[in-house]
Order: C-alpha cells, then sequence, then structure tokens
C-alpha cells in the first residue's frame, strides 16, 4: 500500500507533534524534512559551502545534536532559499514519499512541490504570536536561555524568508485541508488531522 500524507506549514505550528501522531495512528513512516534543511544549515556554520553539504548529506549529518538549536533553524532556512541546495533533496524525500506501507512527510513544500500527488494534504499553522510562545517555551524547557521578544522576531524573520523565497515558497496546497491550532489542545488538533485524512483514506 502506497499512501502520502503532506503535512506543511509554518515553523512552530504543531507539525511535527502532528505529523508523528498521525504517523503512529496509521502505522506509516515519518520524515520531518525541515531535518534536512537543519543538517545542510548545520554543515553551513562550519564553514561548508551549503550546496556541497546538500549533495554529500549523510545520516550522520542527521544526528548532529545542535539541529534544534535557533541558530541553526536559521541556517537552515538561508540555505533553503538556494534552488541547487532544494534540488540535491528532492529524490530522497519522494523515495520516501512512495515507500510502501505509507509516509507522513512535513515540511513547507510536501503538498505543493514534493509531493503535489500526495492522497492527503494538510496545512497547519497557527498565529506568529502563539507559535513564538510555544517555541520559546520549548527553548527554556531545554535550559536555553532567550527571551520571549527575541524568539517571536526568530519566527517572524523565518515565515517571511520561507514565504517570500523563489523557491517552492512556503504556502498551502489549492487542494490541503487547514488546520489552525492556535486554539486547539494538542489531542484536538490531531484528532482534526486524522478526521481529515479518514476524509480520504480508502477503507480495507
Ligand atoms: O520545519 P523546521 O523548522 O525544522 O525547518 C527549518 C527550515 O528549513 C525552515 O525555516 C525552512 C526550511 N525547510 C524548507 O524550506 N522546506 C521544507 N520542506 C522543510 C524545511
Amino acid at each position: 500500500m502506497r499512501f502520502t500524507i503532506a503535512i506543511d506549514g509554518p515553523a512552530a505550528a504543531g507539525k511535527g507533534t502532528i505529523s508523528k501522531a498521525v504517523a503512529a495512528h496509521y502505522g506509516f513512516a515519518h520524515l520531518d524534512t525541515g531535518l534536512l534543511y537543519r543538517a545542510v544549515g548545520a554543515r553551513t556554520l562550519d564553514g561548508t559551502d551549503p550546496i556541497a553539504a546538500a549533495k554529500g548529506l549523510t545520516a550522520e549529518d542527521l544526528e548532529a545534536d545542535n539541529l534544534r538549536t535557533p541558530e541553526v533553524a536559521q541556517a537552515a532556512s538561508k540555505v533553503a532559499v538556494i534552488g541547487e541546495v532544494r534540488a540535491a533533496l528532492v529524490d530522497f524525500q519522494r523515495a520516501f514519499a512512495r515507500r510502501a506501507g505509507g509516509a507522513v512527510l512535513d515540511g513547507r513544500d510536501i503538498g505543493t512541490v514534493i509531493c503535489p500527488n500526495a492522497e492527503a494534504k494538510l496545512f497547519v499553522t497557527a498565529s506568529a504570536e502563539v507559535r513564538a510562545e510555544r517555541r520559546y517555551l520549548e527553548l527554556v524547557g531545554k535550559g536555553t536561555e532567550i527571551d520571549r521578544g527575541t524568539v517571536l522576531a526568530d519566527v517572524k524573520e523565518r515565515d517571511a524568508r520561507d514565504m517570500e523565497r523563489a523557491e517552492a515558497p512556503l504556502k498551502p496546497a489549492a487542494d490541503a485541508v487547514l488546520i489552525d491550532t492556535s486554539d486547539l489542545a494538542i489531542a484536538d488538533a490531531i484528532a482534526a488531522a486524522v478526521a481529515a485524512i479518514d476524509a480520504v483514506r480508502p477503507t480495507e
């Protein structure tokens, strides 16, 4: 059985949480595509050329322990505007999407560019303020010293870069189901996602 679920949306909207839960619910494999861009971004912090880093990305790069830091998030968003970087990552994502047994991919351009024929597409969003507050609590929880204003500015800067770039900008696919998690508890957001997917999933 091949079934691709594309989940896109801006930073800290809840895509990751929803994607993991949906993958577990259906028993599908999950790929957080942001991790690919973060791994490329992390390599550039030590001077590596981004295109070379994307072409030579290794499993080890995906396991670096700094991938969730704000510096790497910004670096990821910067390398993500480069067409050759995006092109180098396409085949891996498409092969993952069509693996037997079903796949969930989350990112910015999954429903629009990577898997335009995905069987189910969701666009998960929330206000910038709500997303910044979630990211702030997550960072503080991990012991990072940071203030709310910096996190909100970071979120807005990354949104602008991700939405305004020429290559595969962040936007909902025309046929994506929108889920705004600003006022939703996690369990309700997951339930909304599962309901949207069940609506297009053939019953066995
Ligand atoms: O989802 P994330 O915050 O881990 O993504 C980090 C950056 O990577 C994001 O700001 C833009 C880029 N990205 C992208 O351009 N396309 C994707 N499919 C996933 C992430």
